[in-house]
């Protein structure tokens, strides 16, 4: 009737969980995410570099429970636009999340279903709160991997969909040299 408790080892230098369930995400996987379709193209054939692995430990879905997961997001660019996540709403829009920042550089963009977009920096020991109904999608701005672990309701699932199809209203973009967070010209009410 009781589930069992565990404690599993976190890397700090390489992101990995015993025993976690890995997903592998490489850009041929993002089609249509990037704002440079050229760009996008010509780093697929070249190369199809992996963009980020998540290791999770997740339970069923159920009301109360709790899942986990390390993201390894690369270092890279297609065009001037940093390499991000997927990004998504919960599939129940009102679970929240806790980002926890472990190693390299980067940000999350976060966005309502109106559209209104926020960037958090995020360095080791940053703690982002991502509220409910809030989209999520982080970004490497850095030259090393970006770690963090994520904490979340075991009955949020994702909505990929929307996102998929409409973006982020914001991009982050390198701009002589500097990171820079600008409207999305391709952006879809
Ligand atoms: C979650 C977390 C997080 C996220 C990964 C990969 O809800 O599970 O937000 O673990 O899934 O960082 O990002 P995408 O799910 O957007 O591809
Ligand atoms: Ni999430």
């Amino acid at each position: 009737m009781y589930k069992e408790p565990f404690g599993v080892k976190l890397d700090f230098e390489t992101g990995i969980i015993e025993n976690a369930k890995k997903l592998v995400r490489k850009l041929s996987d993002m089609k249509g995410y990037f704002l440079d379709e050229e760009a996008w193209k010509e780093l697929v054939e070249k190369e199809d570099p992996v963009v980020y692995e998540v290791y999770a430990i997740e339970q069923e879905e159920k009301e109360g429970d709790l899942n986990f997961a390390t993201t390894v997001l690369y270092p890279g660019k297609v065009g001037k636009e940093f390499f991000f996540t997927k990004g998504h709403y919960h599939a129940k829009a009102d679970r929240a999340e806790i980002y926890f920042a472990l190693k390299g550089k980067g940000g999350m963009l976060l966005q309502t279903p109106e559209g209104d977009a926020k960037f958090i920096e995020m360095e080791p020991g940053t703690i982002v709160y991502v509220p409910p109904y809030w989209a999520h999608r982080t970004v490497n701005t850095g030259n090393e991997p970006f770690i963090f672990l994520a904490i979340y309701p075991a009955d949020a699932g994702h909505d990929y969909g929307t996102i998929k199809e409409k973006g982020f209203s914001k991009i982050v973009v390198e701009e002589d040299g500097k990171v820079v967070v600008k409207d999305n010209p391709k952006w879809k009410e």
